[in-house]
């Protein structure tokens, strides 16, 4: 989390620093800052809040330079207060520096820096870097960084300037991503490379461990013993939908939940021969002869990511009848799983960034294990880790609460599965035809939804004042339970529970009297009877029931008290169609409760840290 930029050249600095630092919000908000180096001056503003209001002191007092970095915050060590934003600097002000990450050993290295004789004067675990530069710069601040580096344990991006070294930005990456991008007669740094995308498609991606630095005309990396490294530079073009925009809607999460039919339809197309119907996955190194012969999977993932999972594994295992896990990757990182060399293990992240994520990965290749990711973001850190990568193609995701990427994900998974269905001999051609046809439905299926939300507007009113939800959901909706509950807490702070419907019983039936609204995903599937004992159970306590069912089911409608239809679609493929009202909800709930719902409080978009 936090975003980082620096800019070295002729533009200006702090318009240009600003504009990348937006693109980088979704990373955190809690505070901004930002500072130039000017004829041998050092300038900083910072401020708590977002980046508009560090965009109104600069419009006020301006600054100007040849080199500068900013840095937007999500607060780790230390509230969320302007004497805690970054930049920051040691006791001389020679030294300002941004930082993404945690530094775990920062209270012992406190300790010794107050013993020295420093002052510092906020609570981040950051200050001390700043202090540990300054301390160690003599003439080369590259040289400085190198030594300050050594004493940190956790995880570091970095990008330092200093008033004694002004020609350079000096960066350096350990477990948080940083990636440099080559201009002309320019250059720029930024944690991601979104921030840079508007500037220049030439990106070296920083390695774990490398420290350098970027001056006008030259770039230098360095191995962890301070060898240069040749620079790998590749070449970024992303022409992906959405971009930082919000193409006349209010917010984000609206834009991007309108974007989900375009997604689907163009990564059907994308991924579908026409004629042969064969389904393409590129970018991926576990071939088509290997998938036959892996016989267990375990998926690893966070948040909305793992909710994807859980429905791949219902898919896996009924259509590849494969052992399949989903584990949480906080939890997976520390487990000690017994594996085998027939284990896959997959990855499903939207970022490409997530710490635990990224850590779970780590664990598996030290093991020996193939991982195959499922990620949004293209050139990512998880993407490149990975033996092999399947892209979601949602386009940049702004909304924190995430909702094309789950739907991108989704898709990939029923794509996936079809493919390596028909390579296992599971599925034949026609049952494959079959799947993919219906599939071809769905866009269609998500603009009717989008196109009337009556219902779903009809019950954010309804139920807007609400202090707890519950969300029930069986099999291939069970994920959808969770998802619907998730998207309601992050975005309107109203506790939500998702659980599987037959767990009910098991506790939260005895939350349930005539205040609490229950959503019920009750499709026309497999177990839609199960599901409508569960909303008789419901109702038997009074409980407000909205269902979420398949248009035409009259039986629910007499059940409960509101019913938003979804189309018929076959069983599997309906988490993708169930999501949409829930998603729906969750926005028009929040935007009734004045939340503000592309950044929600204490949240950020790319969780880089553990
Ligand atoms: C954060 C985001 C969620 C996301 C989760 C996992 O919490 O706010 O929307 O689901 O991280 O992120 P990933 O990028 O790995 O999918």
């Amino acid at each position: 989390m936090c975003g980082i930029v620096g800019y070295i050249g002729d533009k200006a600095v702090d318009t240009l620093l600003i504009v990348s630092l937006e693109r980088l919000e979704y990373r955190g908000y809690d505070s901004a800052g930002m500072a130039t180096l000017n004829g041998g001056k050092l300038g900083i503003r910072k401020q708590v809040g977002k980046i508009q209001i560090l965009k109104e002191i600069l419009k006020k007092k301006p600054l100007e330079g040849q080199l500068g970095i900013a840095h937007t915050r999500w607060a780790t060590h230390g509230e969320p207060t302007t004497e805690n934003a970054h930049p920051h600097t040691g006791c001389k002000n020679e030294v300002a520096l941004v930082h993404n990450g945690i530094i775990e050993n920062y209270a012992e290295l406190r300790d010794e820096l107050l013993k020295e004789g420093h002052i510092l004067r906020t609570d981040t675990d950051t200050e001390v870097i700043a202090h540990l530069v300054e301390k160690h710069l003599n003439k080369s601040l590259l040289v400085a960084v190198q030594k300050a580096v050594k004493r940190l344990e956790g995880s570091y991006a970095l990008a330092v300037i200093s008033i004694k070294d002004p020609d350079k930005i000096v960066v350096a990456r350990y477990r948080s991503p940083l990636v440099i991008g080559i201009g002309k007669n320019e250059n720029f740094v930024a944690s991601d490379a979104s921030a840079l995308l508007h500037l220049t498609s030439n990106m070296i991606f920083m390695e774990d461990g490398q420290v350098g630095f970027i001056a006008k005309r030259r770039v230098k990396v360095l191995d962890r013993e301070g060898r240069p490294v040749e620079k790998k530079v590749k070449i970024v073009k992303w022409h992906l939908l959405g971009g930082p925009q919000k193409d006349g809607y209010r917010h984000f999460m609206l834009k991007e939940i309108h974007e989900q039919p375009a997604i689907i339809r163009n990564t059907l197309q994308r991924r579908i021969s026409q004629g042969t119907e064969r389904i393409y996955f590129e970018h991926t190194s576990i071939t088509e002869e290997k998938l036959p012969s892996i016989s267990r999977v375990i998926i690893q993932a966070c948040g909305t990511s793992w909710h994807a999972g859980l429905v791949g594994k219902y898919l896996f295992e009924k259509y590849l009848r494969l052992h399949t896990e989903v584990d949480l990757s906080s939890e997976f990182r520390y487990r000690m799983p017994v594996v085998r060399g027939d284990t896959l293990v997959m990855a499903i992240s939207q970022s490409g960034e997530t710490a635990d994520t990224l850590a779970g990965i780590r664990l598996a290749k030290s093991v020996f294990l193939d991982v195959l990711s499922l990620c949004n973001t293209i050139e990512s850190t998880i993407a490149r880790e990975s033996d092999g990568v399947i892209y979601a193609f949602a386009g940049s995701e702004i909304g924190v609460a995430s909702t094309k990427a789950y739907t991108a994900e989704l898709l990939a998974l029923f794509l996936l599965t079809i493919h390596w269905g028909t390579l296992k001999g599971m599925l034949s051609k026609e049952e494959a035809h079959e799947m993919v046809e219906e599939l071809k439905k769905i866009p269609y299926y998500v603009e009717e939804m989008l196109d009337n939300q009556k219902e779903v507007l009809e019950c954010a009113e309804r139920y807007y004042q609400s202090s707890n939800f519950l969300f029930l959901g069986r099999r291939f909706n069970y994920p959808t339970a969770l998802e619907g509950a998730l998207k309601l807490k992050e975005i309107s702070y109203i506790h939500a529970e998702g659980y599987a419907a037959g767990e009910m019983k098991h506790g939260p039936l005895a939350l349930v009297d005539e205040k609490m609204p229950v959503v019920c995903i009750a499709p026309k599937d497999s177990v839609y009877q199960k599901m409508i004992s569960n909303i008789r159970e419901v109702k038997a306590r009074k409980g407000k029931v909205i269902a979420i069912a398949t248009r035409g089911d009259e039986e629910i409608t007499k059940l409960v008290d509101h019913t938003i239809f979804i189309p018929p679609i076959r069983e599997e493929f309906s988490p993708i169609l169930a999501v949409i009202p829930l998603q729906l909800f969750a926005y028009h709930v929040a935007i009734k409760r004045g939340c503000h719902v592309d950044q929600p409080r204490n949240l950020a978009k790319s969780v880089t840290v553990e």
